[in-house]
């Protein structure tokens, strides 16, 4: 698998375990009021790494020489 595959592979799961962190986050307001700050914290390690693994793949069509991303 190539670099920029295995890339995207991990933005789309990682994308998943955000998904689920916010709706862990609902479902803790929704059933407890105010829950601690970590259940808060939980979609922000997965949404870092979605900007750094999001920002490689917008840039990849830019990055592969000699082509445009119109092409
Ligand atoms: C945080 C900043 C983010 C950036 C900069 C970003 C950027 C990108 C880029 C550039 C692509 C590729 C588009 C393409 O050329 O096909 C992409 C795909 C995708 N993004 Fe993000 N993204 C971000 C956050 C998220 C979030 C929060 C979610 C969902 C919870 C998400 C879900 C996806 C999915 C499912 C794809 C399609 C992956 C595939 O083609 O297999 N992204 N993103």
């Amino acid at each position: 698998m190539t670099l920029a595959a295995w890339t995207r592979q991990l933005h789309r799961w990682i994308a998943i375990l955000f998904t689920l962190a916010v709706v862990a986050n609902f479902a803790a307001i929704a059933i407890v009021g105010e829950p601690a700050m970590w259940v808060y914290m939980l979609p922000l390690p997965p949404l870092f790494l979605l900007l750094f693994t999001g920002l490689y793949l917008f840039a990849l069509p830019y990055l592969r020489r000699g082509r445009t991303p119109a092409e």
